[in-house]
């Protein structure tokens, strides 16, 4: 048994992320903004009763530290997956305003680095030493194709930070890795995307699964496949 930290977990690929690996047998810390709100996770939480619901915006530095005190577990993997995609236009998209830009990097980067930060205590108590930023291909440099620039840029710095991450922290025993969960279709997919939420969460927690002191900086799809980047 495992214990699992996953931020953004009340819909989309952190629900499903959440649901198999309780349905496994590990204990999963479930953070969303609202727990009040997040019916489905608190459904989910009673059903399986491996699943601790708390809150967090990984924005606010407030609430990171509040998550860190209140978690007194040892945590064995961090998934940090709440992201936000503004929009996918082009240079002259108005809603690539400064707002947004703060918003996307906020919310895509530095709250992974903030995150990692408040928790990394908890992790290096663990067995388990893992921890999983759920970026894109749309931060891969290689793959640019001219459109959604926050988060295109968001998920490149992710991979970056992932990177550094993995460097400072593999003499500590931590392993981090970068990872695509594919096109999924959720709120932030669409309904026209490649693959369920189900099908990336169960190849996701496999490569988490996979993550080594060998494989530490790794970047890669949710089957596995190196992203270039
Ligand atoms: N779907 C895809 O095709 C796809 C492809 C590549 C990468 N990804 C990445 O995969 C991850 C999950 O995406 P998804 O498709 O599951 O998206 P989603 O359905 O839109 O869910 C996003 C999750 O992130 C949470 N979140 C947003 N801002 C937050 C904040 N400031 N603090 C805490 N939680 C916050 C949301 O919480 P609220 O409900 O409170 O908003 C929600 O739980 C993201 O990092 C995304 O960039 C997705």
């Amino acid at each position: 048994m495992a214990v699992i930290l996953i931020t953004g977990a009340n819909r989309g690929i952190g629900f499903a992320m959440a649901r198999q690996a309780a349905a496994r047998g590990d204990e999963v810390i479930a953070t969303a903004r609202d727990p009040e709100s997040a019916n489905a996770l608190r459904a989910l939480a009673q059903e399986t009763g491996r699943i601790t619901l708390r809150a967090l915006d990984v924005t606010n530095e407030d609430s990171i530290a509040a998550l860190a005190e209140a978690t007194k577990e040892d945590v064995d993997l961090l998934v940090l997956n709440a992201g936000v995609l503004n929009s996918y236009g082009g240079v002259d998209d108005e809603a690539h305003d400064a707002g947004a830009w703060r918003d996307v990097l906020m919310t895509n980067v530095a709250g992974p680095f903030l995150v990692t930060r408040a928790l990394l205590s908890h992790v290096e108590r663990g067995q388990g030493r893992r921890i999983a930023i759920v970026s894109s291909v749309m931060g891969s440099n290689e793959r640019a194709s001219g459109n959604a620039y926050p988060y295109r840029a968001s998920k490149a710095a992710a991979v970056n930070v992932a990177r550094n991450l993995a460097v400072e922290l593999k003499p500590r025993g931590i392993a981090v890795g970068a990872y695509h969960p594919g096109w999924v279709r959720t709120d932030m997919g669409g309904g026209g995307a490649d693959i369920s939420a189900e099908d990336s969460a169960g190849g996701l927690l496999a490569r988490f699964d996979a993550l080594s002191m060998t494989t530490t900086g790794v970047f890669e799809d949710y089957k596995g496949a190196e992203i270039p980047f």
